[in-house]
């Protein structure tokens, strides 16, 4: 049967690299997106007919569950869904860092997940599916400047790991990737990326994401795994 993937944040750095891998592998792909010149590029670099778009703004519970509702029904289920849509705001201490940068980093990196995950558990149990999410090294090792992020980041592992325990009655897994630095082009900035070694490449990531999103990984739940 032809896999269902549903990847949130499938347009940005990591994420194109997780729906191509996907893709390759014979899935059919839905992204969401929010803004449609990101989506159109993304297809028109990706050329291929299994590759499909929703629009969603992923803090919105009525729009993430609308989202769902219609990729559900066109598509017939949900094998698995990829959580990679987040973000980082930071570069001051907690006792400088204001409010709203504390509500934006909740918001992205644990409220998208909350309502996502939550709105998908009952197609997911439908057919044993997997979720994955990315969190951050930050979530376990956190630095000065970035303290809201990474509180945010340590939520999800926990929210996950919960997921990983509330699925096992239906055979939904829950597991998260905590990466380093990424070698996007946002962060590579033009540098070159044999110059940041220590940095993990999009496509070794979304590699293990497949991996963790596959029945080889059905011995796997609960676990955070660092890269
Ligand atoms: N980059 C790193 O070095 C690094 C390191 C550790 C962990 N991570 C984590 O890895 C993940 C991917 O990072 P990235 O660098 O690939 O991020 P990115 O390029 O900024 O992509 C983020 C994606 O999320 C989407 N998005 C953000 N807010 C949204 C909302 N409210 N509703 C719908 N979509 C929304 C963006 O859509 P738009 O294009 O419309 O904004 C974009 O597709 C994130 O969770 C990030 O925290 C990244």
């Amino acid at each position: 049967m032809q896999r269902m993937i549903l990847v949130t944040g499938g347009t940005g750095g990591l994420g194109s690299a997780v729906v191509r891998a996907f893709l390759n592998d014979g899935a059919t792909v839905i992204t969401t997106w929010r803004r449609r010149d990101t989506f159109t590029r993304l297809a028109s670099e990706l050329h291929n007919d299994r590759l499909h778009g929703v629009e969603v703004n992923l803090t919105d519970r009525t729009n993430v569950r609308a989202a769902v509702a219609e990729v559900v029904a066109r598509f017939g289920g949900l094998d698995a869904l990829v959580h990679v849509a987040g973000g980082f705001a930071g570069g001051a201490t907690v006792a400088e860092t204001g409010d709203d940068v504390f509500d934006r980093m909740f918001d992205l990196n644990v409220r998208s997940a909350f309502v996502c995950t939550g709105e998908a558990m009952a197609a997911l149990a439908d057919r044993r599916g997997a979720i994955v999410t990315v969190a951050s090294k930050s979530a376990l090792h956190p630095g000065v400047g970035s303290g809201a992020y990474a509180a945010s980041k340590a939520a999800l592992v926990a929210l996950t790991q919960s997921l990983a325990a509330e699925g096992a009655a239906s055979g939904v897994r829950a597991n998260v990737v905590l990466p380093g630095t990424i070698a996007t082009d946002a962060n590579l900035d033009g540098s070159d990326p044999s110059t940041h070694t220590d940095w993990v490449r999009p496509a070794e990531l979304a590699a293990l994401i497949r991996f963790l999103a596959s029945d080889a990984a059905r011995a796997l739940n609960g676990a955070a795994i660092e890269v």
